[in-house]
This record gives structure tokens, sequence and C-alpha cells, in this order.
């Protein structure tokens, strides 16, 4: 009898049809499959999970006896109960690295599309406003290169990003880490600043750390008024690392100068936020790494490390050893 494996929200399709002929393969993509009797009835027998932001939590797992494996199709995993899923000797993992430099894209796609009021100004465009007035002044933007960037979190997704500000735009790049990373100062001439510093010197401050106990609402009412009324603000780690009714009122009370924002306290975002009525924030829904090359790539790396798991080998990306 082939294994049952549930896939849940967003497995590349090639990699679900490769998974369907080794596996009994149940796909859900409810908001809460939770409260859906079906799903709980395939996770009886489930032996792995492969999908994104499945929230597995006491609840799902006392429905899941069999389990032995839950595989993310996402670098970030603060979907899971960590203590929950070890108390239960079942693994997890995650897809880091194949989509470091489709996040950093991203981030200086929104980042330049901040800075350079790329959006508003398509719209203007699109809207025939150009026929009927020339380009106020106003929608001017301003310089990336060689201005001062500060990347708090510096993971390989930060690197990646420090990269690109170093080399390709000639920034000056600032970090906040727990722990010094002297290869990026080689490399990118980077500075490791307090988080404070960091807040006050940056023209684009750009939160990449993972969303923890220790990291959620890190960045709130007093983290805005320490950066420049000129600083640009970006988020593409998780929503909950920002407290977002704070940056709202940061951006009303002018604290700083526009925000970019890959991703929300809620996803999707409430449609009466304030965020979406406001000129200067860009808002993308939660694709830092979905371009069709990397979302392929992670699928068929959380597809190999959910077999791995199920087959009783080491997968290669256990969160935990
Ligand atoms: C995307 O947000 C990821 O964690 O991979």
């Amino acid at each position: 009898m082939k294994k049952k494996i549930i896939a849940y929200n967003r497995v590349e399709k090639p990699v679900l049809d490769e998974l369907k002929e080794k596996y009994d393969v149940r796909f859900f993509n409810s908001p809460e499959p939770i409260n859906d009797p079906a799903f709980l009835e395939q996770l009886k027998e489930a032996e792995g999970i492969i999908g994104l932001e499945l929230p597995v939590n006491k609840e799902l797992l006392d429905h899941a006896p069999n389990l032995k494996i839950v595989s993310n199709v996402s670098v970030g995993y603060n979907n899971l109960d960590l203590d929950e899923l070890k108390k239960r000797n079942i693994m997890a993992t995650n897809t880091p690295d194949v989509l470091n430099d489709t996040v950093a894209d991203t981030v200086f796609g929104i980042l330049l599309a901040g800075a350079r009021r790329i959006t508003e100004l398509d719209r203007f465009v699109k809207n025939g406003k150009w026929q009927q007035e020339a380009v106020d002044p106003e929608y001017f933007g301003v310089d990336v290169h060689h201005k001062k960037i500060g990347i708090i979190g510096l993971g390989s997704i930060g690197w990646a990003i420090a990269n690109r500000a170093h080399f390709g735009f000639h920034m000056d790049v600032l970090y906040h880490t727990r722990s010094r990373k002297i290869a990026a100062e080689e490399t990118f001439a980077a500075t490791y600043c307090a988080l404070p510093k960091l807040l006050e010197e940056s023209d684009f401050v750009c939160m990449m750390t993972p969303l923890t106990k220790e990291t959620e609402g890190m960045i709130g009412l007093e983290e805005f008024k320490r950066m420049k009324d000129t600083a640009i603000f970006i988020n593409a780690s998780r929503g909950k690392t920002v407290v977002e009714k704070e940056l709202i009122q940061a951006l009303q009370k002018g604290e700083i100068a526009g925000a970019a924002l890959d991703v929300f306290e809620n996803e999707p975002i409430e449609t009466d936020s304030p965020l979406l009525q406001m000129e200067n924030v860009v808002t993308t829904p939660h694709i830092g790494s979905s371009t069709h090359e990397t979302e392929l790539k992670m699928s068929k790396l959380a597809a190999a490390n959910l077999e791995a798991g199920l087959n009783g080998k080491k997968p290669q990306n256990l969160i935990w050893e």
C-alpha cells in the first residue's frame, strides 16, 4: 500500500505529479484545514506533510498519530511548533539557500519601486495623467546608489542583499545580527551596528530576520522614530516582526518617508488597511521567493526532504539535529 502524504497550499505541479506516482497524495488548500473534517480524516493516516504555511501545532498533531515528517516549502518555519514536533519525534525541514538570490532581487525590486516612486508613476501613466499635466517634481524620487542600507538579520538572504547593495549599487552596508559576521565586513566593507545606530543612520532599513519569539514586534513606533524622516522601510521577512499599527502611525506622522512591504501582520492584508491607501507604500503579496524557477527548486528540495524522512534517512534540511 502507498504511504499517505498530505500536500498543502503550494507544491509545484511537476513535483506533485511525481509524488503522486509513489505516494497516496491528498491535496488541501483551505485557509483553516483544522476545521475541515476531510483534512482531519486524511491526517489520521498521513506519514508526511509537504506544503506552505500549514500551522502545525499541538491541535493538528493530536490528529496525526502516524506522522514522521513535516516538509515546509519555505525557508521560514514560524508555522511549526518545534517543541511539539520534537516531543513526538517528528522531523521538520525547510528549503534554505535555493531562494536567496530571488528574495534579494525582490527586496531590491520593492526598494527601488519605493525610492523611485515607480508604482505611483506607473499609475500616473496608465491613468492618462501624463497627457494632462507635466510630471510634477513631487514625483521625483531619491537615489539608491551610494546611499546607506541597514540590514537587520544578515543570514544568507541578507548576505545576497548586501552583495547587491555593495557591488551593484555602491551602497554603504550596515548590519545588525545576534553575532558579528566578519566575513561580511571583509566582503562588503559592512559595518556591524547596534540596532539604534543602524536605525538612525540608514537611508533604507531592510528587515530580514526570521520570525521568532525574540523578533516578534521587534520594530515599532520607538524604532520608527529613530529612523531618518527620509528613510524607506522594507520588510520581506515576516509581517509580525513589525507592529503594523505603529508602522501605520509612523507613516501617518511622517516619521519615515515610505515603506516597501512584501509581508504583513495578516495575510492577505485586510482590504481596509490604511497601508493600502498610502501612495508612499509599495505592496506585494508575499512573493519574495516566487519566481517560476525558484518555486520549482523549493518544491523539489522539499520533496527530497520529505522522501528522505519517509524512508528513514536523514533529510538534507533538518531544522534541528
Ligand atoms: C518565504 O517567505 C519563505 O519563508 O520561504
